[in-house]
């Protein structure tokens, strides 16, 4: 990609993945995008959990009625993780490694998309989503899960960025 701005444009969310495996080369680079993002008071206190293996993959299709399915199908899942006790801006630490894997991923060709965990209900009754999630990666009691996020080599074509479509009316210059 040409500049970081092209970047911006080019990414969009993908949820459709060809079996075609993710190396570990790529995501090394993925994940050190995150490693290398801002935290809040430099704690860097995020834990990832990265996953290729398809039992598992397909188990964290399923932990929510929608907006989950997709991840079914994805090479490889990065599971983004805080530690709540340890940093009290996790999410917003999370959230900016998740993003910036995003943008790393489709810097190398590849397609990604977010799948949101905090806060969501899993598909039986009085169990999170969150829930589900640190029972199929065998996560700690002291880590909350944020979000996935699903990465694989994407086999639909998307639109970029529609620039002359961005919200502007929604930036107030004072
Ligand atoms: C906080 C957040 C939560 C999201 N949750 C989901 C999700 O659970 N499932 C999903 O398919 N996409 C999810 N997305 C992806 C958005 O639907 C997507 O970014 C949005 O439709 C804009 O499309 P674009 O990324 O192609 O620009 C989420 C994105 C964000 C930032």
């Amino acid at each position: 990609m040409d500049s970081f701005k092209e970047l911006c444009r080019q990414r969009r969310s993908h949820r459709k993945f060809s079996p075609e495996p993710v190396s570990d080369e790529q995501l090394k680079t993925i994940l050190s995008g995150a490693l290398m993002c801002p935290t809040s008071k430099g704690l860097r206190k995020w834990r990832f959990i990265v996953t290729r293996d398809p039992e598992r993959i397909s188990g964290l299709g399923g932990i929510r009625p929608n907006g989950s399915a997709f991840i079914s199908g994805a090479a490889a899942v990065v599971a983004v993780l805080g530690e709540p006790a340890a940093q009290e801006m996790w999410i917003e630490d999370g959230a900016i490694a998740a993003v910036t894997m995003q943008y790393m991923a489709e810097d190398i060709g590849l397609g990604s998309c977010w799948c949101q965990v905090r806060g969501r209900e899993s598909c039986d009754e009085g169990v999170t989503a969150e829930e589900k999630v640190k029972l199929i990666l065998g996560i700690k009691d002291e880590y909350s899960v944020l979000c996935l996020v699903g990465i694989g080599h994407p086999i639909n074509e998307r639109k970029p960025q529609d620039e002359s479509a961005l919200k502007w009316e929604q930036v107030e210059w004072k």
